[in-house]
């Protein structure tokens, strides 16, 4: 499976470490930025670069560090095609994935550490949504609002 990953200087070290964890279990990777540590940097660059991607189908799905996960959170969202959402836990990496069809995880690299911060990627790159009927009928009410 193909990950697109992007970050600003809140969390551009977590991404070069998820980067190095993700290609060591076989993902491919896009990197979408920053490619260098920028203090000054801004995280909707590489937020909505990364939603773009996500949202004209160049991958699967896309993760976004930035400090807390917030900023890149609200501004993947804006993008149509884009669920996004801030998990710091494994059972939400998954679930988000396989209830509500999550395509984009963000995490905050000032929040977590690494190790759980790879357990939480691997659970959300991993998980499929479940094409359960009630979860289609529930996404697709969500869905209705990009119409
Ligand atoms: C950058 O200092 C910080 O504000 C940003 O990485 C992020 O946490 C925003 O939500």
């Amino acid at each position: 499976m193909k990950i697109i990953l992007g970050a600003d200087h809140g969390g551009f070290e977590t991404k070069e470490k998820i980067k190095e964890y993700l290609l060591a279990n076989n993902f491919e990777i896009i990197d979408a930025g920053n490619l260098v540590y920028d203090a000054k940097d801004d995280y909707p660059d590489f937020a909505i670069s990364v939603a773009k991607r996500i949202s004209a189908n160049e991958a699967e799905k896309g993760i976004i560090i930035c400090g807390s996960g917030v900023g890149a959170c609200i501004a993947a969202n804006k993008v149509k095609g884009v669920r996004a959402c801030v998990c710091h836990d494994v059972y939400s990496a998954h679930q988000g994935v396989e209830h509500d069809d999550m395509n984009v995880l963000c995490l905050g690299g000032r929040i977590i550490g690494i190790e759980t911060a790879k357990e939480i990627v691997l659970s959300f790159a991993n998980a499929r949504f479940s094409n359960e009927e009630r979860h289609k009928r529930r996404l697709e009410k969500v869905l209705k609002l990009e119409e």
